[in-house]
């Protein structure tokens, strides 16, 4: 099955298109294409994703986007043509696209180019009955990142079967989520952040840091010369019976601490030691709570997704964490499918489709939950 899919929810504009097979017992996924146009130099300089910025910018870039898949894919350069499918180009057995959560303007403009590229490809009744257009949930999108070819561990067909109940956290710029996991499709969330996501959270104390957005990749790259036992800032909700998060207190503890020593120890060595800190504080509390999990539901395996799983330092925590719990191991994606990305969207169109699931409607949904 082909699988054409548009993420578009948040400063990345993506479209892109997979080979998918083996249904819910064994998903397969080839990449054929997988192009991400990133925001960030645009919204750079405001500290943070501006939304009506990154509207005109996927309004921009899916066009150039999809016209390279078209190009790559019928093999024929046509520079300034209009977008018209090639006689080539074989049309997509599903088209995915997200449709919440994120930010409703960027959500929109994808789910609109989804619905205009659909009408297109499927220029008569009988191939608009063969070629699918579904909406899925971004969430599902990092959660189901693991199926998708990765070169840091081989064949996740054969350990799909060995991997349930899994815990799984979903570790983003917009959402912080603890779900357990029965089978591939059977989940329930176990606990989320009550205020800020680590991500967000990373955002923010970058920018206290005068680091440039997004602060995720800076703070860990500063962090490596830090001693992360330096400050003793709080972990929040640590030893709390449940499996929420908070991360808003953290950064006003950074924020506190960046007030009481001032910028005479604005030294490399000072940030390092304060990145360093603040991010063991995070990642103490992210890794304890889903640990906590495993040990609680018995799970095989942890699924560690979302952008904040870019980080090697937190991969490489919970790693260690894992192999002391016997009998479990860390499933994570592929480095470049960490991130916001559409084949990950095109693998839970794929789900969702074996699955006979509901189809989300073709509306942006700025709060979806998962
Ligand atoms: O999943 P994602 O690309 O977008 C959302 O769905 O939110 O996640 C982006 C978030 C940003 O907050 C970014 O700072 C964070 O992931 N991030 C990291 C790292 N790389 C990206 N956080 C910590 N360490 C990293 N290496
Ligand atoms: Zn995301």
């Amino acid at each position: 099955m082909r699988v054409l899919a548009i993420e578009t929810s948040c400063d990345e504009t993506a479209i892109a298109l997979l080979e998918a097979s083996g249904g819910l017992k064994n998903p397969r996924f080839k990449i054929l294409e997988n192009f991400v146009s990133s925001q960030i130099a645009i919204h750079r300089p405001f500290g943070g994703v501006v939304p009506m910025l990154a509207k005109r910018e996927h309004q921009k870039n899916l066009p150039l986007l999809w016209r390279k898949i078209m190009d790559h894919e019928s093999g024929i350069r046509q520079k300034n043509k209009p977008i018209i499918p090639n006689a080539k180009f074989l049309i997509p057995d599903l088209i995915a696209v997200t449709v919440g959560p994120g930010l409703e303007p960027a959500l929109w403009t994808g789910i609109e180019f989804a619905k205009q590229i659909h009408q297109q490809l499927t220029t008569n009744k009988q191939r608009r009955k063969e070629s699918k257009l579904v909406g899925v949930n971004h969430m599902e999108g990092h959660l189901y990142s693991f199926l998708l070819p990765s070169k840091l561990t081989t064949n996740y067909q054969l350990l799909t079967t060995k991997l349930f109940p899994a815990v799984a956290l979903i570790v983003s710029g917009g959402h912080t989520t603890l779900l357990l996991l029965k089978n591939l499709t059977t989940y329930k969330k176990l606990g989320e952040t009550r205020d800020d996501a680590a991500g967000e959270c990373f955002d923010k104390v970058a920018r206290l840091l005068g680091l440039p957005y997004p602060g995720g990749p800076e703070i860990e790259k500063i962090a490596q010369a830090g001693d992360p036992c330096a400050i003793p800032f709080p972990r929040p909700m640590l030893h709390q019976k449940n499996y929420d998060f908070s991360f808003a207190g953290l950064k006003t503890a950074v924020l506190y601490y960046l007030r009481e020593h001032p910028l005479k120890d604005n030294s490399s060595r000072f940030k390092a030691d304060v990145a360093a800190s603040f991010e063991q504080a995070v990642f103490d509390v992210l890794i304890a709570k889903t640990m906590r999990a495993v040990r609680e539901h018995k799970a095989k395996s942890v699924i560690l997704c979302g952008g904040v799983s870019a980080s090697k330092t937190l991969r490489a925590s919970f790693k260690k964490a894992v192999r002391e719990k016997k009998g479990t191991r860390l499933v994570v994606p592929d480095f470049r499918f960490s991130t916001d990305n559409a084949a990950m969207i095109g693998a839970v169109g794929y789900i969702t489709l074996m699955k006979n699931g509901k189809d989300l409607p073709l509306l942006a949904n700025g709060t979806m939950e998962i």
